[in-house]
């Protein structure tokens, strides 16, 4: 299988290679990685060229830890068009009967189409194999003709279509399964054309059929497949299909969207049975939501795990581990390194970063909370905060199970507060306040005669 991704992507106006930009969290290019590693072939190859140091760098760690076979990197020289891209090709081509060729800008092709693609091409004995679709605005793809007879007799791209052609709704979709003989022996009598003088793949299929090949066609039964991105208003149409896919893969498993249109969703978040998305959702990256959740409106989980019947409202979370029945928001920022529950509770304005909120324990109101452990039970008191940082090093604050921590209290970190303590409002805590003690650290109120 062979991946074109050395375009140089002129149309997406970016200094960022078009395969490298995200789609569903991921660069476009891991989709065609992703396939061609499900389909087993016996060599993967990807073309590259433009800023080829960096995409090679990306591929390879984005694929880090699941692709089963090595990639083969083929450098194009200079961007001479998808014919020069497989010319250059040639001598890994050369090693395989039959090849899969397909667009590193095409992030929507399934397994399943491209398997019955191979298939087709099995079964038809034909030289070349096109996957077509039919599109309702053609504009900008290459145009496939055929003879009166349904017979494939070229493509044209749009810069060389006739009226006539320009008019056909049938498009290449940018994959075909090839014979490698018959397309390097095309592929060499490839010259430039078009205004940017480029060699075009595709007259490589007339030519196979002039020396008397057969061209055949398998048509996508899903015409989004075929969407190939060339720019970034085709990259937002791209990501709303593939967004709208993994929004009805959840709703089939039993999760509500309440408004599929403003809900965005990566493609390999989880989300457990009845659990209902608001409007607004973000779920990012590797996110697991457990079943019975209220997710939302207006909240961005990235990178995080929430177990069963947990609320999140209004709310920014990365890289959190959040036990079940524990309730977030409105309005909290759970930054790395959180773990809170089971039936916590982290309410309004609430940031905590790197520290532990153990069972049944709550920080409702106003905190920032960083370095710290809090056991079960705890209360801490509106607009209470961790003093974490000295200026050079963080420290740690430990809160004992079942203390309780008035309004406006400031811990001086490293401070630790022993089980059962209570910590009066308005306290700034520099020194260890032992088990079951009242510790109070604020001046007292003078009331003064005017
Ligand atoms: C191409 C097809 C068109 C098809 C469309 C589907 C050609 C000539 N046209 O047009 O028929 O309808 O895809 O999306 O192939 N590339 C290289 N090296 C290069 C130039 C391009 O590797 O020198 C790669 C690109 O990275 C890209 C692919 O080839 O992945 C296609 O190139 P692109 O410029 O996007 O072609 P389209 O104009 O979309
Ligand atoms: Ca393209």
């Amino acid at each position: 299988m062979l991946i074109l991704a050395a375009g140089e992507g002129t149309r997406m106006e970016s200094t960022l290679p078009k395969v490298l930009h995200l789609v569903g969290g991921r660069p476009m290019l891991f989709y065609g990685l992703r396939l061609a590693n499900a389909l087993k072939p016996a060599g993967i190859g990807v073309v590259i060229g433009h800023q080829a140091d960096l995409v090679q760098k990306e591929i390879e760690a984005m694929c880090k830890g699941w692709l089963t076979r090595p990639i083969t990197f083929i450098r194009q020289s200079k961007p001479t068009g998808s014919g020069g891209a497989v010319l250059e090709s040639i001598p890994f081509l050369k090693k395989f009967q039959t090849a899969i060729v397909t667009c590193g800008d095409s992030p929507l092709l399934t397994f399943e189409t491209v398997y019955a693609l191979a298939n087709s091409h099995r079964e038809q004995k034909g030289q070349v194999t096109l996957l077509t679709a039919r599109l309702a605005n053609p504009k900008g793809y290459g145009r496939v003709v055929r003879s009166p007879l349904g017979e494939v007799l070229k493509i044209v791209e749009e810069t060389e279509a006739s009226p006539k052609e320009a008019a056909i709704t049938e498009v290449n979709s940018g994959t075909y399964a090839f014979e490698v003989a018959p397309l390097l022996g095309a592929a060499k009598e490839l010259v430039p054309q078009g205004p940017k003088r480029e060699i075009y793949l595709t007259t490589a299929l007339e030519l196979v059929r002039q020396r008397g090949g057969r061209v055949n066609a398998c048509a996508s039964g899903n015409p989004d497949e075929a969407l190939g991105v060339n720019t970034r208003i085709q990259l937002a149409h791209v990501e709303r299909v593939l967004n709208r896919r993994c929004l009805d893969r959840l709703m089939l498993s039993g999760v509500t969207v309440v408004d599929p249109t403003h809900t965005y969703v990566d493609a390999d978040v989880e989300v457990g049975q009845d659990t209902i998305l608001l409007p607004g959702t973000i779920l990012k990256g590797k996110t697991s939501i457990g079943k019975g959740c209220v997710v939302g409106p207006f909240t961005t989980i990235e990178n995080s795990s929430f177990g069963n019947n947990c609320e999140v409202r209004c709310s920014f979370v990365k890289e959190a581990r959040i036990l079940e029945k524990t309730s977030v928001g409105p309005y909290s920022h759970l930054r790395p390194g959180t773990v809170a529950g089971p039936r916590a509770r982290i309410g309004n304005f609430s940031e905590i970063k790197n520290s532990r909120i153990g069972f049944g324990s709550k920080v409702p109101h106003l905190s920032y909370i960083g370095d710290c452990e809090i056991a079960e039970d705890v209360n801490i008191g509106a607009g209470t905060i961790t003093c974490n940082y000295d200026g050079v090093e963080k420290h740690k604050t430990i809160i004992g199970a079942k203390a309780f921590v008035g309004s406006n209290v400031n811990f001086v970190a490293p401070v630790k507060i022993g089980r059962g303590a209570k910590i009066g409002a308005g306290s700034t805590i520099t020194d260890d306040v032992p088990d079951g003690a009242l510790a109070i650290a604020r001046a007292r109120q003078e009331n003064k005669q005017r």
